[in-house]
């Protein structure tokens, strides 16, 4: 017999199935609420809310657990790089050597970009935010790709779309910058690794190609591996609920980076750096911050704390941290940004107000630290964030269509006026 779950309203018992996820997740199934009812539920910000069923990531965050497609994080970020956990994510499967090869052919090939998408780049003025060049350029991709638009989820043309994707997001992130820049673009060079490419892309110059460091290699696959996917963060249901109104990937992916970019989301690891760096320079003590943090009538937040999901640390902070000491003392380089991070880090773990609310460091509080040490411009951050949540998006779009597609259209309680006699304007 399964589960049920009833609800008792006006004296009526209704009945409700309870699922059971693979980690033994419970959820109560409620398709049928409004019809059996009449009400609907009210969930503002969806914390409560199940939106799909999805075999991807799963996170913990009572226990700080991150996993994709079963592997531990821990495990993924030491062990792969970071096209090995993007086959992971998009196909399920660690790849065999032939698969990694072959994936990493596809990508290879897709780097380049249309001559006449180039020439769009002068476009945009030069202090434009990469963010909005980035998801206006995936749209404009399309449009030189007509034959992708109606990309099945499966097979060879699904294959080279994502990987088409995950290349050229890397090449406009890289010509973004290089033309914000003010210095002549560099093309892609197919000898080169995923994030190889992408530094060479960035940093070469006419008569110096970039010399790609092991330890910064290292560090940018870390980096994009722990932003892969993160089951149904803002920007992965915002591609879903774009993708199930049948829109292509290439919008579906291009709404994703609209939603990363916002402060709460994807925009907090740049919003650290500016926030350690205001803390350095006013000379004031963490308490000062940290009672403006705790004030209700002072909009100021601890950027790169607190998470919807984890109440415990964010296992992708710890492995950050440590990293960010690794490549600080492999290159040789100081931050003092760290050392005021690390204070507040300190100071939160000994204030009530964030142990009684589970207010960890995040994802985004070491990452920025770790972007500045690999010589990634602040205004690129969340840029790279996108790059490394390509595969989680492409991945969860597909997924959406593997499943009964419906199209996401939640219901409101409406709170405005009811009736009112039409008064017309001459005697308004
Ligand atoms: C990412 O969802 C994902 O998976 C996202 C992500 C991914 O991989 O996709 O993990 C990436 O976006 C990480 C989060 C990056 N954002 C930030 O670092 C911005 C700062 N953090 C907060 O704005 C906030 O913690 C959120 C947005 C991350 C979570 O917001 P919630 O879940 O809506 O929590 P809340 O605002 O309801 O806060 C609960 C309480 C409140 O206090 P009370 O009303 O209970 O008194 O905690 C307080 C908040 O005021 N609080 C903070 C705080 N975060 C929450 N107080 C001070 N500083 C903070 N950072």
């Amino acid at each position: 017999m399964s589960e049920k779950a009833t609800l008792k309203i006006d004296g009526k018992s209704f009945e409700f199935d309870v699922i059971t996820g693979s980690e033994n997740e419970k959820c109560i199934d409620i398709q049928k609420l409004r019809s059996e009812t009449g009400y609907i539920t009210m969930d503002p910000g969806l914390g409560n809310t199940g939106s799909c069923y999805s075999s991807i990531t799963y996170v913990d965050g009572a226990k700080g657990i991150l996993k994709y497609r079963g592997y531990p994080i821990e495990e993924l970020a030491e062990k792969t790089v970071f096209t090995e956990t993007a086959y992971l994510i998009l196909y399920g499967e660690l790849p065999t050597e032939t698969q990694l090869q072959e994936f990493s052919y596809r990508i290879r090939e897709q780097a380049p970009i249309h001559t006449n998408l180039e020439h769009h780049f002068s476009g945009f003025p030069q202090n434009a935010p990469p963010m909005a060049i980035l998801s206006a350029m995936l749209n404009l991709v399309s449009c030189f790709h007509p034959e992708v638009l109606e990309v099945p989820t499966t097979g060879a043309e699904f294959d080279r779309t994502a990987a088409l994707l995950m290349s050229k997001v890397r090449t406009i992130a890289a010509f973004a910058y290089r033309m914000a820049s003010g210095k002549p673009i560099n093309h892609p060079n197919p000898n080169l690794t995923y994030c190889g490419n992408f530094l060479h892309m960035m940093f070469s110059d006419p008569y110096h190609q970039y010399e790609v460091s092991p330890v910064i290699d290292k560090a940018l696959n870390l980096f994009l591996i722990l932003h892969a996917d993160h089951e149904q963060n803002c920007s992965t249901s915002t591609v879903r609920v774009v993708g199930s109104s049948r829109a292509n990937l290439f919008s579906s992916v291009a709404a994703g980076v609209c939603a990363l970019w916002g402060p709460l989301h994807g925009g907090a690891n740049a919003a650290v750096i500016n926030m350690l760096g205001a803390i350095k320079a006013s000379g004031r003590p963490l308490t000062y911050y940290l009672s403006r943090a705790k004030d209700k009538d002072d909009p100021f937040r601890l950027m790169g704390f607190g998470h919807r999901i984890y109440k415990n640390f964010d296992p992708r902070s710890l492995i950050l941290k440590k990293q960010v000491h690794d490549v600080l003392q492999a290159l040789n380089l100081e931050d003092g940004l760290l050392e005021i991070a690390m204070e507040l880090e300190e100071a939160t773990l000994q204030d009530d107000y964030f142990i009684s609310r589970n207010l960890y460091p995040n994802v985004d509080f070491y990452s920025g630290i770790l972007l500045r040490a690999l010589g990634i411009p602040l205004n690129m951050y969340t840029v790279m964030f996108a790059i490394g949540r390509m595969p989680g998006w492409i991945a969860n779009w597909q997924e959406l269509h593997d499943h009964k597609l419906r199209i996401s259209r939640p219901r409101q309680i409406f709170t405005g006026e009811t009736e009112r006699p039409f008064i017309p304007l001459s005697a308004r």
